[in-house]
């Protein structure tokens, strides 16, 4: 491809699904949190793209709405808020017909990044791209954005992998997961690569076992529909948690680089080995107590879907070998807690007896909320009378580490800057969701040809009881899930 000298920074980004939940909540108000941050250089215009037929002005009325109600207030200046919606355009558009796209195609300038995000269902992926190739509104240089769920099962990530690639080459598609975006999951590559501490010890030899936790108190209200054919394993595990696991697993890459990184978190997912039934619990939120249970929110009485999913997994390779990574995940839990715990062997010999109060190394790191890290380690309890030992952390919290935390980017604004900036290092490879989808079907068409249903748990509690006993029979136990 002939390289173009392109001021890379000015852009014209447009939003299919400008008016949708996600441009309300997450899209727009990052965009114009980006803009504060001086990152959106004047000449850079959004084009919200949607079937309403709406005006520019109605259009700005609309984000200017989804800032009031999604920056905090004291984010939120009058004047900058209005420089920003001057930056804002609207076309109406039918994605599977021939309406608003020779107005879009007019609106779009030459030599400016040309950024396309389909926040749509992935059903009209094909249409968009086809459209905007066929109207010759994308060119070699430009940029397409895709939300999960890419796909429900490998055969139909496949079709939507081959029907983008029918207009658009890998190095144009930026495939989200947006856990990938989030500071502290980026920290992980920081710490393991760029301290010599820990990477000696990150193996089968010292660690004896990961867990990884990601529990919500929400439920699926309001999004119930989608949610029921969905389900933890697929909403959650295939993406945001594999994501985490292969960050964890994954061997050094050469270079901080797209290619390089991705390469290496595929070898980690082609190294999973399958999970058996014994290996998985599955739990569904129950209800009483003035809690509506997740059958009432996702209205299907006879559901099997499940809100919550454990499972133990394990790595086939030299660094991990029998060193289980337990999984878990779930909506109305107790807490709102998502964190990764490595915990290491016992020391090769005790010299402390028994009764001295020893207890493993554990290196937690907090994604959410009280993003940080604590390294438990073993000290000396103070005072005369032989030697009692105490486990106390290392504690550092990100948000005492720098100095203001509230303009640390969402893991959305991240995101869309890299497509700007033309980085695909945070975004998804088609052979990794691929992979990761040729490891999820068997373990879900297992429980289905079973016709397994999920145990039920109360809201507010830590899951199902059965989740407990993945553990207790290896001798482990999960952490406490609190905030
Ligand atoms: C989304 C899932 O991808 O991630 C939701 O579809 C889930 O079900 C959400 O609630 C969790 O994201 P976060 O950033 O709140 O941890």
């Amino acid at each position: 491809m002939v390289s173009r000298v392109i001021p890379v920074d000015v852009f014209d980004l447009v939003i299919f699904g400008g008016t949708g939940d996600l441009a309300r909540r997450k899209i727009l108000p990052g965009l114009y949190r980006r803009f504060m941050a001086g990152q959106m250089v004047a000449e850079s215009r959004i084009i919200g793209a949607a079937r309403a037929d709406l005006t520019d002005e109605s259009f700005r009325q609309q984000v200017r709405e989804a800032i009031a109600e999604f920056v905090p207030k004291a984010r939120q200046d009058a004047t900058a808020i209005e420089a920003f919606l001057e930056r804002i355009h609207y076309v109406a558009i039918d994605a599977t017909g021939t309406n608003g796209w020779a107005a879009l195609k007019a609106l779009m300038r030459e030599n400016v990044v040309r950024a396309f995000y389909f926040s749509v269902a992935p059903s009209l992926f094909g249409d968009i791209a086809q459209r905007l190739s066929e109207n010759g509104i994308a060119d070699a240089w430009s940029r397409i954005v895709v939300e999960k769920p890419f796909g429900r099962d490998l055969a139909s990530a496949k079709a939507l992998n081959e029907v983008l690639a029918k207009h658009f080459n890998e190095t144009q598609i930026y495939r989200i997961d947006h856990y990938l975006g989030k500071e502290t999951v980026q920290n992980l590559m920081a710490v393991r690569f760029a301290n010599i501490l820990f990477e000696p010890l990150w193996k089968a030899e010292y660690i004896d076992h990961v867990q990884i936790t990601v529990a919500e108190t929400v439920g699926v209200d309001g999004r119930g529909a989608y949610y029921d054919k969905s389900g933890a394993m697929r909403d959650m595990v295939q993406n945001h948690l594999m994501q985490l696991l292969c960050l964890i697993a994954m061997e050094p890459p050469y270079h901080f680089d797209p290619d390089a990184v991705r390469d290496e978190k595929l070898k980690v997912i082609r190294a999973l080995k399958p999970v058996t039934h014994e290996d998985i619990v599955r739990g569904q939120y129950g209800g009483g107590k003035g809690e509506k249970s997740y059958v009432v929110h996702s209205e299907n009485p006879a559901s099997r879907t499940e809100s919550y999913i454990a499972l133990k997994v394990q790595i086939s390779n030299w660094r991990w070998q029998g060193v289980p990574f337990y999984l878990r995940t779930g909506k109305r839990l107790r807490a709102r807690a998502s964190e990764i715990a490595i915990t290491f062997k016992q020391p090769p010999h005790a010299i402390f007896d028994d009764a001295s109060g020893w207890h493993e190394n554990v290196l937690v790191i907090r994604l959410q909320p009280n993003e940080g890290m604590n390294l438990m380690v073993m000290i000396k309890e103070p005072g005369p009378g032989g030697m009692r030992l105490m486990q106390v952390p290392l504690d550092m919290s990100f948000a005492d580490a720098i100095d203001d935390a509230e303009d640390v980017p969402d893991a959305y604004e991240r995101l869309i800057m890299d497509v700007i900036r033309g980085n695909q290092t945070l975004f998804m490879r088609g052979d990794e969701v691929e992979a990761a989808w040729a490891w999820t079907d068997p373990i879900i068409q297992g429980w289905e040809a079973r016709g397994d249903k999920p145990q039920t748990y109360d809201p507010g509690s830590s899951g199902p009881e059965d989740a407990l006993m993945l553990m207790h029979r290896d001798g482990r136990r999960w952490r406490e899930i609190r905030e």
